[in-house]
């Protein structure tokens, strides 16, 4: 199909879904307590139920009240292909299995044997997983809680490189099946079984924006024990598109992705997902294309599946210099994003704490607090990041909430005035246990549930942001419409939704003071 001089790349409808067994990869799934915990307590619940009544997962998927809920979204006739999986997954997910068993007798444990005397009882009978891989304490409230050594836990069978893969293929269109309830079957896609710290992933990284000589992309292929004409159906000879016609400050990529570059020439991407295809008919974005050459920081602002999108992070793995991310509390719902990303073959990852910063002249980056956002669950893999740019700067909030202004009173006074602010409005988020059901120990009731909300802040809340911190501009974006983002997002799409009310009303209101706004969507640049 091609010569062997030819100078082919990726096509830019091509798509790497990183899976681990059968199922979307994302941060939860990576690291080994939170992954184990998802396998046992959602996936193998989901595939137990699908089996059952197909019927009722169809009913669901096609109920708009339902979306994202824990339904999957294949016909009955697939009911074979899901119980081989289940059976698969049981098979390999023995030790996770074992893991979930004594962590939940762990908890009952600490609930039930403990009275402000000594823990040390509790070391004994732990289980081979857990067993050297813990600690015991007293909460400051006099609660007995433990923490894991997810750094041990990553050494042990509970972290499962060994599943880890991708699917590739060639994306119809931006729409794709949602990740988190339905497993990934991969029947017309070719697999590649390696796990993400394989270098191909920054070889097919690479190829979405520099040519290779046919020749040289089948021997790469060889010598990394793949099929050499493996790429060929996804290659092309065209010229590489690239949109930028201007030389912006800040250049929006959808969702909370946001470029920011300097006169000098640093960079800093904050949250990638990047979209590959721009189909017909659908709207405008930047792309892969569209980015420098390399990239001096990714900086991520906390550990949700659509602010941490390991298939656009490994996509870019190649021209990261330097990942920085939230310190984590080193709780049961707050995995490491270090180690993770670590694990996942980046080598420069730097956690910071609040208000610590880095950086040189031209380009500076801060993590600020981030309040809310999180099912008051413990979570501090969570920042705000001011990125001061050319003596302008710039807070990325992504989903805070601001539940209390004051905080940005006091931050002012340390950090002054900030120019430009970028705030999601997700003021109706999901009930904690979507993302953290899974991880709990003992069920949340409904009602409960349903008042610890996933929510960002509304209008009157972040207008008091824009107020405390004396912003000229102030963007509403995260707000998950862009339709390359349904896989990962259960957003509604019309323009009436309570979250849209609010940015419009945001907008009004800043428009009223002489504050530029706007409400990011597609793609924009300044
Ligand atoms: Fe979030
Ligand atoms: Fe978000």
């Amino acid at each position: 199909m091609f010569e062997e001089t030819n100078a082919v790349h990726l096509v830019e409808q091509f798509v790497v879904e990183p899976v681990v067994l059968g199922w979307y990869a994302w941060p939860h799934l990576i690291s080994p307590a939170t992954g184990a915990l998802n396998m046992v307590n959602k996936h193998i619940k989901i595939m137990e139920s699908f089996i059952e009544a197909p019927d009722v997962h169809a009913v669901a998927c096609r109920t708009p009240a339902l979306r994202g809920g824990p339904f999957v979204d294949l016909p009955a006739s697939e009911v074979p292909a899901i119980r081989k999986l289940l059976e698969q997954t049981k098979i390999l997910c023995s030790t996770q299995m074992d893991f979930a068993r004594s962590l939940r007798e762990i908890s009952s444990r600490c609930e039930k044997e403990t009275s402000g005397y000594s823990l040390e009882d509790l070391y004994n009978d732990l289980g081979d997983t857990i067993d050297g891989c813990i600690e015991f304490y007293y909460t400051d409230t006099g609660s007995c809680n433990f923490r894991l050594i997810e750094t041990l836990l990553y050494e042990t069978n509970l972290y499962m490189e060994s599943v880890q893969g991708s699917h590739l293929y060639i994306a119809e269109g931006d729409r794709r099946e949602f990740a988190f309830s339905t497993p990934r079957l991969g029947k017309e896609v070719v697999k590649i079984p390696l796990p993400f710290k394989h270098p191909i992933y920054d070889f097919l990284g690479k190829m979405r924006t520099s040519k290779f000589k046919y020749q040289d992309v089948k021997s790469t292929l060889s010598e990394y024990n793949c099929e050499p004409t493996l790429l060929d159906p996804y290659l092309t000879t065209k010229p590489i598109v690239q949109r930028i016609k201007t030389k912006a400050r800040w250049r929006y990529f959808g969702h909370a992705c946001v470029l920011v570059t300097t006169a000098g020439g640093s960079s800093v991407l904050l949250d990638p997902i990047i979209s590959g295809i721009s189909p017909k008919g659908s709207i405008d974005r930047f792309s892969f294309s569209d980015l420098p050459d390399k990239i001096d920081y990714v900086v991520i602002t906390h550990n949700h599946a659509d602010h941490v999108v390991i298939e656009t992070l490994l996509a870019l793995r190649h021209c990261i210099d330097c990942i920085i991310v939230p310190a984590s509390s080193g709780g049961l719902c707050d995995p490491s994003l270090k180690l993770m990303l670590q694990k996942l073959g980046f080598n420069n990852v730097i956690s910071l704490g609040t208000l610590d910063s880095l950086g040189n002249n031209d380009l500076t980056i801060r993590s600020l607090p981030f309040l809310g956002e999180h099912g008051d669950v413990d979570v501090t893999t969570k920042s705000s990041w001011l990125i001061k740019a050319d003596g302008r700067s710039y807070l990325f909030a992504a989903d805070s909430n601001n539940i209390s202004p004051t905080l940005y009173a006091r931050l002012h006074k340390i950090v002054g005035p900030v120019d430009v602010l970028f705030l999601g409005m997700e003021c109706i988020g999901a009930p904690a246990s979507w993302v953290y059901g899974p991880l709990f120990m003992k069920a949340l009731g409904r009602e409960a549930d349903q008042s610890r909300r996933l929510n960002g802040s509304e209008s009157e809340r972040a207008f008091k942001l824009v107020e405390h911190l004396k912003c000229t501009e102030a963007y509403v974006y995260a707000m998950g419409r862009e339709p390359w983002l349904s896989f990962i997002m259960s957003v509604d799409e019309a323009d009436d939704t309570e979250q849209m009310v609010q940015g419009k009303l945001f907008k009004k209101a800043c428009e009223n003071k002489g504050i530029k706004s706007e409400i990011l969507f597609g793609q924009y640049d300044s």
